[in-house]
């Protein structure tokens, strides 16, 4: 059975109530206009084709790893779908983001945890993932950047896990969402998938975060061949076929999204730095200081659960940032950029510092 997932609730409560949002991982949401292209015509069955093609030009890998899926969200359904039996085992890092551990869970299988550490900068450690490791365990599940963190994952450590998921003939699911992020193709071709990195790596995506499309559920599942049919078969079973305008929009979308990439560039513009030299004004405060993205971390020694206090915020000073109690970090909250223009997010984290100051 599937579980409620906490963090999407208390999102859900707050989320379009407070004027300054330093809560939403994603950008600002994007038009049609501002893709520059006509919409397709919605009827036309040679769009799924196309839809597939266009996912596997902009992954820069090939038509026959591809599943299209409902965003993320449903492409880490298909893929855990693809592979998880009940009483499977996944390793999942901790803190993490929550639907990664229920998705499993409603699938029948255990979810054992590995940490990523502050005193590390949050980077996966890939003894720590082998020791968490059973013979039960079918997959190593990552997040790129890492969410709640911005932690980024390099090309050798996925090849790192890769080997020690295949010793037990297992897999990799990097959950890639965001690592457009680290350097936004305005070509329209991402060319660090980790699916290529190794043939047990399995990535899924969408047009959600880096791009401002999470209204259409522009996503995908890329793996290997048993991958691709058995996700596939978990689409079939859960909604017989995805809906044809989604096939049409994405293959239009795809195509143009060197566009949305340059858009995206462009509205994050130095936000990033904005924050982190503000996160050094506070001296019982640590930031995660991600090297890209649209996101990081903030933790307070002793400070409990911020949960309570966060609330406040919203209430009395109208600032919405993400309690990071729900990705597993109690004393800690994630703090985006990606949505208020440089003059209001300035704004925001001056009235937000008190809630950092206070005892
Ligand atoms: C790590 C991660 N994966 C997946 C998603 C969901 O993506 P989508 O909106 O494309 O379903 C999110 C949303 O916050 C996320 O943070």
């Amino acid at each position: 059975m599937f579980g409620p997932t906490r963090y999407i609730a208390w999102m859900t409560r707050f989320f379009g109530k407070a004027p300054f949002d330093l809560a939403t991982s994603g950008m600002p949401r994007a038009t049609w206009t501002d893709l520059g292209a006509p919409e397709p015509a919605l009827d036309d069955l040679a769009a799924y084709g196309r839809l597939t093609e266009a996912i596997a030009s902009y992954n820069d890998c090939s038509a026959a790893e591809v599943v299209p899926a409902l965003g993320t969200s449903n492409a880490i359904f298909l893929a855990y779908a693809a592979m998880l039996e009940p009483g499977d085992e996944i390793v999942v890092e901790h803190p993490g983001y929550e639907p990664l551990t229920r998705a499993a869970q409603g699938l029948g299988a255990v979810v054992r945890t590995f940490e990523r550490r502050e005193s590390e900068t949050f980077r996966v450690v890939p003894e720590r993932v082998a020791a968490a490791i059973t013979p039960r365990t079918r997959a190593i599940v990552v997040t790129h950047h890492h969410n709640p963190t911005g932690a980024v994952l390099d090309d050798a450590t996925i090849r790192e896990l890769a080997a020690i998921a295949e010793a037990r003939g297992a897999y990799v699911l990097v959950d890639e969402v965001y690592a457009p992020l680290e350097d936004l193709p305005e070509s329209g071709v991402f060319r660090r998938s980790a699916r290529k990195l190794a043939s047990n790596v399995i990535a899924v995506g969408s047009l959600t975060k880096c791009y401002g499309l999470g209204m259409h559920r522009l996503g995908w599942v890329l793996g290997p061949p048993e991958i691709v049919e058995r996700a596939g078969a978990a689409l079939i079973a859960t909604c017989g076929h995805l809906p044809l305008a989604h096939a049409a929009r994405g293959a239009v979308a795809l195509a143009n999204i060197g566009k949305l990439a340059a858009r995206s560039r462009a509205l994050i513009g130095d936000k990033r730095s904005v924050v982190a030299s503000w996160a050094e004004t506070l001296p019982r405060a640590r930031w995660s200081a991600p090297p890209s993205g649209i996101f990081g971390l903030l933790t307070l020694d002793g400070a409990g659960d911020l949960l309570p206090r966060i609330e406040s915020w919203i209430e009395g000073h109208g600032i919405l940032v993400s309690p990071a109690t729900f990705f597993g970090v109690p004393n800690g909250l994630r703090l985006s950029w990606a949505t208020l223009p440089r003059p209001r997010l300035e704004e925001a984290l001056s009235k937000l510092a008190p809630l950092l100051l206070a005892k």
